[in-house]
């Protein structure tokens, strides 16, 4: 029986929305995560606790809302890279415990992006619910996500200078890519300087405001267990292109997804002028069509709607696939020099569930 059973919880892949196949495949190499993600769950709600009533509220509003967890299950899974696993040595749980903070860490910093993003990209529902943008408002959104911040820097600050280090270089790439992306986005304010959205400043914007963070998860995992420097960075090389493929697949999900797989609004980045990679493809391939035509100027709904029909009657979103693939490809390469052993193969999942998820 597992522990969610026993302890009348629903069960985890319901609570994560990760598919149980890919969590039963874990479990069923001898790699317990679930023991770093219970910790994870239980400590995202103590770390945002708080005396005043309505930040308490505020705060505790998306994680209770769902969400996949992805990147703490990313800091369980490398975290039985390195020597120091509670598995090989099961003295060490010294680990765990660190292993645990540092998923609490990674997805709070997460949690606090999506309430500033949702505002960037005034976007009506998050996590099957509504935004907190539009729950209350911007500036309620905006000071929660920083609340947010402040609560992983505490906790950060338990795990040392490298660790707080490598979130704040990490905070910096996520923030540029967010800015990069405005800069690149059709009606920005007048006073901001214009970047051409092109193939290359798509993929520096997703490389900052989503890889680096999954990156930082993997470096995370393999550093708190104990990996030599070489696997380290290979572990973090591997974070890097599968969090390419997880931004590309949302970018795919945003034309192709319904608004209940993915508790987001399909279309949300059509109505912002962002130029995800499906809508670039579809543009190089028809420069004067009628999606273009669409995407000139200010879209209301009925625009939105026939642009996402044209977006899925062409083959921009196939393209778009495959490009991801590579980056799948790309992140198993990376495994390549920690052999055959059952977390290699989970984390190949991993990496290939980045690409087929739905939600
Ligand atoms: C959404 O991330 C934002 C992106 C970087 C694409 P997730 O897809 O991990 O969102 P949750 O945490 O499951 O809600
Ligand atoms: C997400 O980018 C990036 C961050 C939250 C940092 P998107 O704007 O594409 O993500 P969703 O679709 O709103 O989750
Ligand atoms: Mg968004
Ligand atoms: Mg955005």
């Amino acid at each position: 029986m597992t522990t969610e059973a026993r302890s009348g919880q629903p069960p985890r892949a319901a609570r994560l929305s990760i598919p149980a196949p890919v969590l039963d495949e874990l479990e069923a190499h001898g790699l317990p995560v679930a023991q770093v993600l219970d910790g994870v769950e239980q400590r995202l709600h103590d770390q945002v606790s708080s005396n005043n009533a309505f930040v308490d509220e505020v705060a505790r509003y998306l994680i209770s809302a769902g969400g996949k967890r992805f990147r703490p299950l990313m800091v369980a899974l490398t975290g039985y890279l390195g020597p120091n696993t509670p598995v090989t040595r099961p003295s060490a749980n010294g680990t765990l415990r660190s292993l645990v903070d540092a998923g609490v860490i990674v997805e709070l910093v997460h949690l606090a992006t999506l309430y500033h993003d949702d505002v960037i990209d005034e976007a009506p529902a998050r996590r099957g619910t509504p935004s907190a943008n539009s729950r209350w408002d911007n500036t309620v959104a905006i000071l929660t996500g920083d609340y947010l911040f402040a609560r992983a820097s505490d906790l950060s600050a338990d795990l040392g200078v490298d660790v707080t280090r490598i979130m704040a270089r990490t905070l910096a790439r996520l923030c540029e890519g967010q800015i990069r992306e405005v800069q690149g986005s059709l009606g920005a304010m007048p006073d901001v300087p214009q970047l051409e959205p092109t193939l290359e400043h798509y993929l520096e914007v997703i490389s900052g405001k989503t890889a680096s963070l999954i990156e930082t998860s993997c470096r995370y995992g393999a550093l708190l267990s104990g990996a030599s420097e070489a696997q380290v960075e290979a572990a973090a090389r591997y974070g890097w292109n599968v969090g390419m493929a997880f931004q590309l697949s949302d970018d795919i999900l945003d034309v192709a997804s319904e608004s209940e797989e993915s508790g987001k609004t399909p279309g949300t980045d059509l109505k912002e002028g962002v130029r995800t990679l499906p809508v670039l493809h579809a543009l190089a391939q028809d420069p004067d069509g009628e999606l273009a035509a669409l995407l000139d100027g200010e879209l209301d709904d009925a625009d939105v709607e026939r642009a996402l029909e044209l977006l899925r009657a062409g083959d921009s979103l196939a393209r778009s696939r495959e490009h991801a693939a590579r980056y799948v490809t790309a992140a198993v390469d990376e495994l390549r020099m920690f052999g055959e052993r059952p977390v290699v193969t989970a984390l190949t999942r991993l990496a290939e569930y980045s690409l087929d998820r739905v939600g």
